[in-house]
Formats: structure tokens, sequence, C-alpha cells
């Protein structure tokens, strides 16, 4: 089997990276990773390959950075010239990313069997281009493979055969099983974004003293109104406990042209720092107190390690990190309480779900074998 295996944004990296390791060397499957370029820079694409020990992509279609449309558009255009010329016999796509959609539409137009992993993900919420994304991908897609239960049973909901449906676990648990060893080793010591001086794990923030958070969702940061909104409440937040940013480009480059940035170096104790790698991310993740985002891979993370989430969201397309992890969904205004509640010991403690054990990628090798 020729597989293609696509990737484009941040989110993806972590996914594909299992299953590169897992198919190296492979005598019957030959696999070829297409980057498509819809995240292309160090921070946020070339030092995951590395931490990662992804191997190169052997096509990248380097689309960039364009509106929803142009970079969907320009993602299926340069990838349909790709699978007419290598003419790959499978397409499997991860997550809900513009990529995922656009290489999905492409391949099941030219007949090639497509697979869907993280399928049947609902929030329910179309103002989020990446619902929009899911439910696309997962109504043109031949196989699906699911994190959970509820992602089935979503599925079967809207019409797919129970057959074709694989729950397999968690990819991103199997990276964050096999790399938090090294992550607990990353020197956690940042430069700031918005002051001079270094940002120093044990100076500026201790273990479990500290909070991490990430905001990029259009929904919070694309208004001035609502990103000042939350400034404040994280300065607010910042007062009780320090908080460490690592700032999402999207979220950045909002801040400048809003000229928001005198608000923020206003609170001493929010640290605004460039996005990190995946290792010292991890790293910062397990030593917090807690974690405030509006991520959708975090929500995972943070319930495999256990770490109280508090996901600024309407909904989640992620709700086995509530049912039986450790995550809430929270309003912006209720952000200072909730953070209280887990200052004083109250924070929510969550389990793993099931087959969010590290061996995702052996499962879905074994069930490609069967194809
Ligand atoms: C995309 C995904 C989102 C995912 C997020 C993770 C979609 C619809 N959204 O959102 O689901 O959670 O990635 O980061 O696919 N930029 C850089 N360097 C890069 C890439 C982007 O500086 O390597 C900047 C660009 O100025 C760009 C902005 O970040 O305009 C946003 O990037 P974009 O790819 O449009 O979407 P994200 O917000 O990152």
């Amino acid at each position: 089997m020729k597989l293609f295996l696509i990737a484009g944004a941040r989110p993806n990296f972590m996914k594909i990276a299992p299953l590169m390791h897992a198919l190296e060397g492979n005598k019957n499957i030959e696999v070829l990773l297409i980057h498509t370029g819809q995240h292309y820079d160090l921070s946020m694409s070339g030092q995951f390959f590395e931490e990662l020990n992804i191997p190169s992509p052997h096509i990248n279609l380097e689309v960039g950075s364009a509106s929803q449309a142009i970079q969907t558009a320009r993602i299926m255009e340069r990838f349909e010239a790709v699978c007419l010329q290598e003419k790959p016999d499978a397409v499997m796509v991860v997550g809900d990313v513009n990529s995922t959609a656009a290489c999905t539409l492409v391949a099941a137009k030219l007949g090639i069997t497509t697979m869907h992993y993280e399928a049947g993900l609902r929030s329910r919420d179309r103002s989020m281009p990446e619902e929009i994304n899911r439910l696309v991908t997962d109504a043109i897609s031949d196989y699906f493979f699911t994190t959970s239960r509820d992602a089935d049973d979503n599925l079967i909901q809207e019409g797919q055969p129970k057959e074709k449906i694989f729950m397999v676990g968690n990819l991103m648990i199997d990276s964050l099983v096999a790399n938090l060893g090294k992550a607990t080793k990353t020197e956690l010591c940042f430069t700031s974004l918005n002051r001079t001086q270094q940002i120093v794990f044990g100076l500026q923030f201790i273990k479990k003293q500290y909070g991490v958070m990430t905001f990029h969702r259009p929904n919070n940061v694309d208004e001035k109104e609502s990103l000042a909104r939350l400034i404040d409440v994280w300065g607010k937040v910042s007062q009780v406990i320090p908080l460490v940013f690592p700032v999402h480009p999207r979220t950045y480059k909002n801040i400048q042209t809003f000229g928001l940035q005198d608000k923020i170096n206003a609170f001493p104790h929010l640290y605004f720092i460039a996005p990190l790698g995946y290792l010292q991310f991890i790293n910062l993740v397990q030593h917090a107190a807690f974690v405030l985002t509006d991520s959708g891979g975090i929500q995972e993370e943070t319930t495999y390690l256990n770490i109280p989430c508090l996901t600024v969201r309407p909904t989640t397309e992620r709700p086995i990190t509530i049912w039986e992890g450790s995550n809430k969904l929270i309003k912006v205004n209720d952000i200072v309480s909730e953070v209280d509640l887990i200052l004083q010991g109250k924070g929510k403690k969550g389990s793993i779900p099931k087959y969010w054990d590290g061996k995702t990628a052996e499962r879905i090798l074994n069930i490609l074998y069967i194809f």
C-alpha cells in the first residue's frame, strides 16, 4: 500500500510522529509524508519535526498563511497535482485543521481511499472553522479512527457504518508517553516578549505555583473587545499566581494590531513568551498548578497528566476530558473564581480514558494490515 500521511499545522505534528515511527521500514506500507505548509516557521513547525524526530516531509506544498478559503483552495490545488503524479492507494489525515478537510476533499474526488484519525469529535459549534473541517472530513472519509466512544456514537448517528469505525485511542498521548522523560530534562528558561529580563523556572515561578495559559481561538482573540476583556482577567489572575503564556502568532499579532501591549505590560507577573517547542511546553505544563486555555489538544494532554484544565469556550469537541478527565468548561467571568478554587486544592481531578496509553499507533498499524 502506498499511503500518504498529511500534516499541516502545529497540533498535527504530535499526532503523525508516532505513526511515522511505527511505519518506519515497513515492507507492506510505503508511507509518504506530505506537509501542506499551513504552518511553516521554526516555532510552529520546524522545531516539532526536530524534537519529535519526524523525518523531513517527502513533499511540502508550502501554502503558507491566507484566509480560510484561499488557504483551503491552495492546499487542494497543490495536493491534487501531487496525487495525480504519485498515485497513492490511501490518504490518511489527522485532526481538524484546514489541511485535514482540503486533502480529504481532493482524495475522495480522485477515488483514493481516505482515512481520518481523530474522527467523530463534535463541538456542535459551527462558528469554529475546525467544526466545519470535522464535518466535511467525516462526511466523505472511508475509514474512521477515533479517540473515544462518544466520537463513535456521533459517527453512527450521522449514518457512518459501524464496521468502518475503529476506536484506537489517542496518538497525542503516544507522543506524550514517549517524550515525557526527555521533556522533564529540558531547561525552563524563556525570553520574555514584553520585558527585557529572562524568565526562569525557580526564580519568577516555582513548581505548582504558577499557571500556564494558551489562547488563540478566533472567537476569543480576533475582536479587540473580547481580547481586552481577557487581558484584564489574565492580569487579575496574575496578581494571585504568576501566569506563563507562550503566545500563539495569531494572538500576538492581534495584541499589536489592537494596541493592547501596554495593558499587558502593566501586570508584572503576566509572562508573555514566544511559542514553545513540544518538550519545553510539556515540561512547563506538568509542573503547573493549572492550565487556562482555549485549545483542543491541551484538554487531552492535561487529562493524561491530571492537571486541572480550565477551558474558556462554550463547548468542547472533547467531552471525554470533562466526563473522565481533569477538564472544565468555563466562561471568562468565572476564570478568577475557578482559579481560586484550584488554589484552595479543589481543582478537578480525573482518570485517563480508555486506550490513552501510548499504544495507539500500534493499533492503527494492525488495522491497516487488514485493509
Ligand atoms: C490553526 C488551526 C487550529 C489549530 C491552530 C494551532 C485551522 C482552521 N486552524 O489555527 O485548529 O488549533 O492552527 O496553532 O486550520 N503564523 C505564523 N507562523 C506559522 C503559521 C502561522 O506566524 O508557521 C501566523 C500567521 O500570521 C497566521 C496566523 O499565525 O495568519 C494564524 O495561522 P493560521 O494557520 O491561519 O491558523 P491558526 O490560528 O494557527
